[in-house]
């Protein structure tokens, strides 16, 4: 049985990435910030989390925390980043650092502990912000986000996720540490765990707030799911480095509330949206061809609801 490091196993993310490897025999030391935090209490529940399961206390900027988290594991899959739904008061120390210096850690500490494979989740938020991108061109793995443009326009979550994705890139190829990153778009489905976190308030603002107007932008979403299996796919090739961009579908707002509509009308809906302009073009070809496949959209905001449902975040009606 091979044994592997999970951080920031109670988030959206990485719980099911826990779920999915636990289910596949993996011993998983998962990394949390407080095991005895009822947040993570899901954790337990898994299925061969009794067995197989181990949290270890750690945050990203416990360097020494994480050597003893990943001793004995042979790979690791860094999932743990601060997420926030808006702005922040200090986003230096609360998005940039933690992104940064935590990833810094995070692929040091593989090295000293003789980790062989680190899987990185980044995001298109390293990829889309770039301005000089062609228009006409699907933004594929060698775009990255633009620094200057990252500050502009105040998008630092996203400028910490680039400086983080590139350093690491660079760190682990200079340290001989085999790693590649994945870059989902806007995580949607079910929820493992009981507190809301930021990506599945897209679904609920739609479902719930009942907002007179809401802009009609083009989402890029990904079913958690889905990603959960392009990290475990992209970890067990050990020939493939570098970036994979992870999205599924290109969807405007006004089109995920006419599906979801469809299945459930009796909810608060936004009442109308606004037109602004946008053409958003993101490729997941790379991920594809190594046999990633995502499941229909309808399926996941099917089972989205579901999930709100048991937590208790959404009404019946
Ligand atoms: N959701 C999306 O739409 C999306 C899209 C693209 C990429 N991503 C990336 O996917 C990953 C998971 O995101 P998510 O949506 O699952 O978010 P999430 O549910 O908010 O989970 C984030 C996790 O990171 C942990 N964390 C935050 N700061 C930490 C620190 N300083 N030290 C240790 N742990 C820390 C949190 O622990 P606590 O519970 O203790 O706060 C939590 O477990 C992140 O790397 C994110 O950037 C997400």
């Amino acid at each position: 049985m091979e044994r592997v490091c999970v951080t920031g196993a109670g988030g959206f993310v990485a719980s099911w990435l826990v779920k999915l490897l636990l289910s596949q025999d993996y011993i998983v030391h998962g990394t949390v910030r407080d095991p005895c935090d009822e947040k993570n209490s899901h954790l337990k529940k898994l299925e061969k989390a009794d067995e197989n399961l181990q949290l270890f206390k750690t945050d990203l900027l416990d360097y020494e925390g994480l050597c003893s988290a990943m001793a004995g594991c042979s790979g690791v899959f860094h999932v743990a980043c601060p997420v926030f739904p808006g702005p922040v008061p200090n986003p230096e120390k609360e998005l940039i650092e933690p992104a940064v210096t935590g990833t810094r850690n995070v692929v040091n500490a593989c090295v000293k502990t003789g980790v062989k494979r680190v899987v990185v989740v980044s995001s298109v938020g390293a990829v889309m912000l770039n301005p000089n991108w062609p228009n006409d061109k699907p933004m594929d793995e060698l775009c990255w986000s633009d620094h200057a443009f990252c500050n502009q326009s105040q998008s630092f979550y996203c400028l910490g996720k680039t400086i983080a994705e590139a350093e690491a890139l660079e760190l682990a190829k200079s340290s001989g540490l085999s790693m590649v990153s994945v870059c989902p778009s806007i995580v949607i489905g079910p929820m493992l765990q009981s507190t809301v976190n930021a990506s599945s308030l897209l679904l609920l603002t739609l479902l719930k707030d009942g907002h007179e107007s809401l802009e009609n932008k083009a989402r890029t979403v990904v079913d958690v799911r889905d990603v959960a299996e392009a990290l475990i796919l992209t970890y067990k090739k050990p020939k493939v480095e570098g970036r994979y961009i992870c999205t599924s579908y290109v969807v405007s707002m006004k089109a995920m509330a006419d599906m979801l509509k469809s299945k459930f009308p009796y909810y608060n809906y936004p009442k109308s949206f606004t037109e602004v302009e946008e053409d958003v073009k993101l490729s997941s070809e790379k991920l594809q061809k190594l046999g990633w496949k995502y499941r229909p959209l309808e399926e996941t905001l099917a089972d989205s609801v579901q999930s709100y449902l048991e937590i208790g975040v959404l009404s019946k009606h």
